[in-house]
């Protein structure tokens, strides 16, 4: 395999992603976790399943960023998660730590990768790695919009009882309580959905959205989701490689995109080898304008919280 992939946190986010990206073949994988033998343990398990996958990639679990060396993509995903009760940004110091301190070991072992960042509160913590790695805003992106879109993709496939490839959603703004779908973006085998359903339940998928995270870590009472962002984090890194060509929403560095400066946050993206290659901008509504302002200073206030 001439791709690597180093995955950082072997918790259920990890794990799923290492497997995901094992199953599918797409590169050798590398997962890193302080804890001793539980890399290593999931990893060994994931290379067995591979010869009935017909993988021929190689996962190993490490303790040592060394093993890590020369990735073309580092994933993210430690960190602690959520319990019932919490918002994402109540994690805000405990994890800008262990993002500080593995961005250091990222930018020292995998000069060149493009660092995909999963843990939360994510929108600040993917600035924080920026900062930390060094590394140019393009080359570090964020993981959320493309969970919260498939979340909502899949509430409306449901509720309509249509196939989740007839239905397409977009969520901007940050991966947090303020994140923004976009019910006039949001189309289903090409008609909108405020002219299929009523306003009321329009507004009550936009809520089920914005609560998505929070409704399984309701449920599991242990922990956050896990199967969703594994695929979104997937479905990345495919964009990334060039497997799939399409416009996903991701949480980048604005530099005047959107009419906003200085803040990682969910907008449509165009991915490359490069990392982002193209902002894709398009046109708001004066209110979808004021939502995306809005949740960009939500996620402003987190960043002037953390030390980088
Ligand atoms: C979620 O929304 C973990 O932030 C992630 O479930």
């Amino acid at each position: 395999m001439d791709r690597k992939i180093t995955i950082v946190g072997a918790g259920n986010v990890g794990s799923t992603t290492a497997q995901l990206i094992a199953e599918k073949g797409l590169a050798d994988v590398v997962l890193v976790d302080i804890v001793e033998g539980l890399p290593q343990g999931k990893a060994l398990d994931i290379q067995e399943a591979c010869p009935l996958w017909n993988s021929p990639v190689s996962v190993k679990g490490s303790n040592s960023f060394e093993d890590a060396r020369g990735s073309d993509i580092v994933v993210i995903t430690a960190g602690l998660a959520r319990k019932p009760g919490m918002s994402r940004d109540d994690l805000l110091q405990a994890n800008a730590e262990i993002v500080k301190g593995i961005s250091r070991e990222v930018a020292r072992t995998s000069p060149d990768a493009i660092v995909i960042v999963v843990t939360n509160p994510m929108d600040a913590m993917a600035y924080l790695s920026h900062r930390v790695t060094g590394f140019h805003h393009r080359r570090v992106i964020g993981m959320g919009g493309v969970l919260d879109s498939t979340r909502m993709r899949s509430f409306i496939a449901k509720e309509l009882g249509v196939h989740p490839r007839d239905v397409q959603t977009l969520v901007l703004g940050g991966h947090g309580d303020q994140m923004v779908p976009l019910p006039r973006l949001t189309m289903i085998d090409g008609k909108c959905i405020t002219d299929i359903l009523p306003e009321e339940r329009v507004e009550a998928i936009v809520e089920r959205t914005r609560n998505g995270g929070a409704e399984i870590v309701g449920l599991l009472k242990t922990g956050s989701a896990y199967y969703a962002p594994a695929a979104s984090i997937v479905e990345m890194v495919e964009a990334v490689f060039g497997i799939k060509d399409e416009i996903l929403p991701c949480s980048v560095y604005l530099d005047g995109e959107y009419g906003i400066r200085g803040v990682y946050l969910g907008v449509p993206v165009r991915l490359s080898r490069e990392g982002v290659r193209e902002i894709v901008e398009i046109k708001l509504t004066r209110e979808e304008e004021g939502l995306l302002r809005a949740s960009a200073e939500a996620v402003r206030s987190l960043i002037t919280k953390i030390e980088v």
